[in-house]
């Protein structure tokens, strides 16, 4: 089995494992975050380049170094394999410029978006302290448009992540939703306005790691934070039956499905346990739920987001000069 060296933690991972999934494995504050891969999307991954990592040494056999950042979903894991991410100062500053790159179309409405608080993008460029934007140009808009009875997208806060393509693709029968254009005008489609009349449709909004695919039956009601998360379940015929209610004194704002530590759906749910069952009478309640991710949403434990924080900050600060951005950035003389 190859062997792999993560920020100094060493690991045996099976033959075609990515480095993701290897850091993953050995778990904690070095594992990449991940806008766009999805461990249950097959081809997901590859387009948002927030996962990057520097290869400092390629192989036991081949030890030079890759001369650029890899995005850590796609590369394969090779036995003697070492990769930095938080003890490269000159890494950190790749992804500070990836995390600008994707706010330069995004809006900063977090004020008022339904997914603040629970916004990947949000918590990223929390981490890498991007609050501004040196972008001078127009950006992008587009009208919101209606995606079927449940679905709101605000194309304008999309990062082309692809997941919502791919579980259409992947778990509803029918493609009616895709990427339409290229570059700057590429936007997601249900080829104007085609409703997804599907039974699991609402797993979109899910795995958008953005505001973009919004709830309709909970839009603007609440601040996420101000809501009690509840895992409950049903006898469901359609799916597992297994969700996560978000409540507000008795009244059931919010139903989703239950995500792990990355952010990921568990077991993928219903439209009628999404969008029909807001009654608690509805749900056999099994009790509060664990967040388990450094975000608002953790219950005011902010723990492993001060961890990160302060890693960042003192890579940051470790590194001296600012390395230069750009081809040879990872170059070791460099950092
Ligand atoms: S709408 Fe959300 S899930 Fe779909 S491509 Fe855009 S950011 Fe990704
Ligand atoms: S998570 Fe790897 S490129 Fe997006």
């Amino acid at each position: 089995m190859p062997k792999v060296t993560i920020d100094g933690h060493t690991i045996e991972v099976p033959e075609g494992t990515t480095i993701l999934n290897a850091a993953r494995m050995i778990g904690g504050e070095i594992v990449p975050p991940a806008m766009c891969y999805y461990s249950k999307l097959k081809t997901s991954g590859g387009y948002c380049r927030t996962c990057i990592v520097e290869v400092s040494k390629g192989s036991e056999k081949d030890p030079r170094p890759m001369p650029k950042p890899v995005a850590s979903c796609r590369t394969t894991v090779m036995d003697g394999m070492e990769v930095k991410n938080l003890t490269s100062p000159a890494l950190l500053e790749a992804r500070a410029g990836v995390v600008e790159f994707l706010l330069i179309n995004h809006p900063l409405d977090c004020p008022i978006c339904d997914q603040a608080g629970e916004c990947h993008l949000q918590d990223l460029g929390y981490e890498h302290g991007k609050a501004k934007t040196r972008y001078e140009f127009p950006r992008r808009t587009f009208e919101k448009i209606d995606i079927g009875n449940y679905i709101k997208l605000h194309m304008t806060r999309c990062i082309l992540c692809y997941r919502c393509v791919k579980v259409a693709e992947q778990l509803t029968d029918g493609r009616v939703h895709g990427v339409i254009n290229r570059g700057e005008v590429s936007e997601i489609s249900t080829y104007i306005q085609n409703a997804i009349k599907n039974d699991f449709s609402g797993n979109m909004i899910d795995v958008c790691p953005v505001g973009a695919l919004t709830d309709k039956t909970f839009r603007f009601k609440s601040r996420v934070w101000f809501t009690k998360p509840v895992d409950a379940h049903r006898d469901c015929k359609k799916c597992s039956g297994k969700v996560r209610l978000w409540e507000k004194g008795e009244e059931v704002l919010r139903v989703t499905a239950r995500k792990d530590t990355y952010g990921e759906v568990v077991d993928w749910i219903c439209n009628d346990c999404r969008f029909e069952k807001k009654k608690i009478g509805d749900w056999i309640i099994e009790g509060p739920a664990k967040i388990d991710r450094h975000s608002v949403i953790s219950a005011n434990h902010y723990e492993s987001l001060n961890q990160l924080k302060l890693a960042v900050a003192r890579q940051r600060n470790k590194g001296g000069k600012k390395p230069a951005l750009g081809e040879g950035a990872l170059n070791p003389n460099n950092i």
